[in-house]
C-alpha cells in the first residue's frame, strides 16, 4: 500500500464497487436465463465458477465476490506484506498449511499458486462459527497489538488471522481459513471454482 491512506482507501473501494457493479451486472443477465432452467440446471448454476478480473486490484487491496453463496475474497499482498508472512510461524497452529483447508497447490506458507504469491484468495467464513472476519491491514493498530503485521479479526470471538488466512494460537477458530479451488485464466483474470482438475 502507498503511504497514500486515503486515496488508497478510496481506490480500493472504487475497485471493489467495480467488481460488485461487475457482479450485479453479470446476476442481472443471468436471471431470465436461471429462471427458464429445470432444477438440476438450476443448482449447476449456482455452484458454478465465477471469473474475477483482478487488473485493477493495487497491492494492499481486497475484492469480494460471492461464490456458492459465501464471501471469496481477492488480496493482492504489498512486497512488505510478503516479507512479514516468513517471520510468523511460531505464532500460527499451521504455518506451511498442511492442513485440508487448501487445495495442494496452496500449501505453502503463502497459501497461494506458485506462479502468483502475492494474490490469495480465501473464502471470507471464520473457521470457528461463520462469523465475517474483517480485513484489518494496518501495522499495529492499538486494538490488535504491536506484533500485528495485517491480517483478519473476526469480531464474534476474537479468531485472528494473518494476511494469508493462517489462524493464529491460542484463539477460537482452529484452522487456516479456506482457499476455494481457483486457476488463472490469464494474468489479470480469476476463476474461481475450478482449477482444471490441479487439487
Ligand atoms: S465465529 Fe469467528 S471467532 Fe467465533
Amino acid at each position: 500500500m502507498s503511504n497514500d491512506g486515503v486515496d488508497n482507501s478510496r481506490r480500493r473501494f472504487l475497485t471493489a464497487a467495480t467488481s460488485v457493479v461487475g457482479a450485479v451486472g453479470t446476476v442481472g443477465l443471468a436471471i431470465p436465463f436461471v429462471s427458464s432452467m429445470n432444477p438440476s440446471a438450476r443448482a449447476k448454476a449456482a455452484g458454478a465458477p465465477v471469473e474475477v478480473d483482478i487488473s485493477k486490484l493495487e497491492a494492499g487491496g481486497l475484492v469480494t465476490v460471492e461464490w456458492r453463496g459465501k464471501p471469496v475474497w481477492v488480496i493482492r499482498r504489498t512486497e512488505e506484506n510478503m516479507k512479514d508472512l516468513q517471520g510468523l510461524a511460531d505464532r500460527l497452529v499451521d504455518p506451511k498449511s498442511e492442513a485440508t483447508q487448501q487445495p495442494t497447490y496452496a500449501s505453502n506458507l503463502y497459501r497461494a499458486r506458485t506462479d502468483t504469491k502475492d494474490v490469495v484468495v480465501l473464502v471470507g467464513i471464520c473457521t470457528h462459527l461463520g462469523c465475517s472476519p474483517k480485513y484489518r491491514p494496518e501495522l499495529a493498530p492499538a486494538d490488535l497489538g504491536a506484533e500485528w503485521k495485517g491480517g483478519f479479526f473476526c469480531p464474534c470471538h476474537g479468531s485472528k488471522f494473518d494476511l494469508a488466512g493462517r489462524v493464529f494460537k491460542g484463539v477460537p477458530a482452529p484452522t487456516n481459513l479456506v482457499v476455494p479451488p481457483h486457476m488463472y485464466l490469464s494474468k489479470s483474470v480469476i476463476l474461481i471454482g475450478e482449477d482444471g482438475g490441479k487439487a
